[in-house]
């Protein structure tokens, strides 16, 4: 697998577009085997998830081809029903065909999906949905086996210990969108991509309301028909690259980033010391790189995201004083705190929490990515480190970025690839 050389760098400066979110396309693409007839989706990052979700697709026997960021989905009456381990392994947003499966063709065998780095990944709110929906639901062999003679609208509670959970509220709404009846998902997820593919189901003929809050009402239609749409700017790819910005210092406006899906980290990085300038469909990002410590805390939507806390703990990690990171969705999700100390951070966990004491400077080091969001950590703490940085694990960057190191180098960063085999 290559290497990233990522060496001091800063000012960042220039111009920079944010591609379509992948935690959007991923349960939209999922949504289009509700229909028969086939759909185009617009602004779809090139990303490793989106490919193994067409990987997951065709198993299905629906098409799915990608040219540029044009996604054709053909589901032409498809017959499968079984995602594979090999796939749900793979990627635990596969678990959000379950839902639409179940609507469209009364079966579905999802295997369950693996645990991540990121710490338990349970399903149970998605279960008790779908069940609460007439679904009969058995875990066999390592497989999700659910099936049903009919899906009938029903009331049902997604609160779990974490707060509402984001796939689980895709896969209800999407499976009630099919139901007889209507639906009420009470302490449903608020987040922006469970509003996008709410707006996707809308253009396919779905009957919902109150998507964006906590209480979703969803009637039932016979049949949803293929549908045109465009995936919103991925915001946690534009709070990563206003992260670097403010830790490298410079001037960048980040085009498609929405201020309305950034709130909570504008109000961050401005209390940090970076300044953030609302323009018209896109962020203005300045900094002097002297930042100062801030206390974090990862919530639901519109908290701020749990997606952002290990590019926010680099930040911490050069800021002047001592900041307090909470981690409230995934209290498990700190394996990037190894690898910034390694780089001369002082960073101690405390639970679900850890404190950071800012260092004047990090050190460059050999650093392995654990994970995707803690890949960007790391290469935006290479970006002020002395000497350089050599980050191995670019796969799981790959994952949810699409050419991170390309966009960063347009703006200044010292950051190559190096092909391994
Ligand atoms: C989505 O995952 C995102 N992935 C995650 O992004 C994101 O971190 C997460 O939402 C939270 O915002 C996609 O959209 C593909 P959850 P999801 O169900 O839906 C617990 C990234 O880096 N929970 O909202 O799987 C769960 O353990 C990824 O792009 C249950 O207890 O997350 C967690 O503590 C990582 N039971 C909390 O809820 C369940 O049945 C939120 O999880 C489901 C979840």
């Amino acid at each position: 697998m290559d290497k990233l050389v990522i060496e001091r760098s800063g000012p960042l400066c220039g111009t920079v577009s944010v591609h379509g979110a992948k935690n959007a396309v991923l349960p939209i693409m999922a949504a289009c085997l509700l229909s028969d007839e086939p759909s185009v989706i617009t602004n779809v990052p090139p990303v490793t998830d989106v490919f193994t979700m067409m990987e997951i697709l065709r198993g299905l026997g629906v098409g799915a081809a990608l040219a540029q960021d044009r996604l054709t989905i053909t589901p032409d009456a498809y017959t499968g029903v079984v995602a594979p381990y090999e796939l749900v392994s793979r990627m635990r947003a596969s678990v959000c065909v379950l839902g639409p499966l179940l609507a469209k063709r009364g079966r579905a065998k999802v295997s369950m999906p693996g645990g991540c780095v990121i710490g338990a990944r349970p399903i149970d709110l998605h279960l008790k949905g779908l069940q609460a929906l007439g679904a009969s639901v058995e875990i066999k062999h390592g497989y999700i086996i659910a099936s049903t003679s009919g899906l009938r609208g029903a009331r049902v509670q997604l609160g779990g210990s974490f707060g509402s959970s984001v796939l689980a509220t895709g896969n209800v709404m999407m499976a009630a969108s099919l139901a007889e009846g209507e639906t009420l998902i009470e302490q449903a997820a608020c987040e922006p991509e469970v509003v996008d593919l709410a707006n996707f189901l809308l253009t396919m003929g779905a009957r919902i309301e109150g998507c964006g809050s906590r209480v979703i009402r969803i009637r039932g239609v016979a049949r949803l028909r293929g549908a045109r749409h465009r995936i919103i700017p991925d915001r946690i790819e534009a709070g990563t690259l206003m992260i670097a910005v403010a830790m490298a210092g410079g001037d960048v406006t980040i085009d498609g980033a929405r201020a309305e899906h950034l709130g909570a980290v504008i109000d961050k990085l401005t209390e940090a010391g970076a300044s953030i300038e609302k323009l018209n469909g896109a962020l203005r990002v300045q900094s002097d790189g002297a930042l100062k410590a801030v206390e974090v805390t990862t919530l639901p939507f519109p908290g701020f995201p749990t997606d952002l806390q290990a590019q926010m703990m680099a930040l911490m990690a050069v800021s002047r004083g001592v900041s307090l990171l909470t981690e409230k969705i995934y209290p498990e999700r700190f394996m990037h705190i190894s690898e910034l100390n390694r780089m001369g951070a002082q960073i101690t966990r405390e639970g679900a929490s850890a404190v950071v004491k800012g260092v004047e400077s990090l050190r460059g080091a050999p650093v392995v990515a654990p994970d995707l969001r803690a890949s960007a950590a790391l290469i935006l703490a290479g970006l002020v480190a002395e000497n350089h940085t050599e980050l191995d694990g670019v796969d799981h960057m790959e994952r949810g970025y699409a050419g991170l190191e390309e966009v960063l180098a347009r703006l200044g960063a010292k950051i190559t690839r190096v092909k391994q085999g």
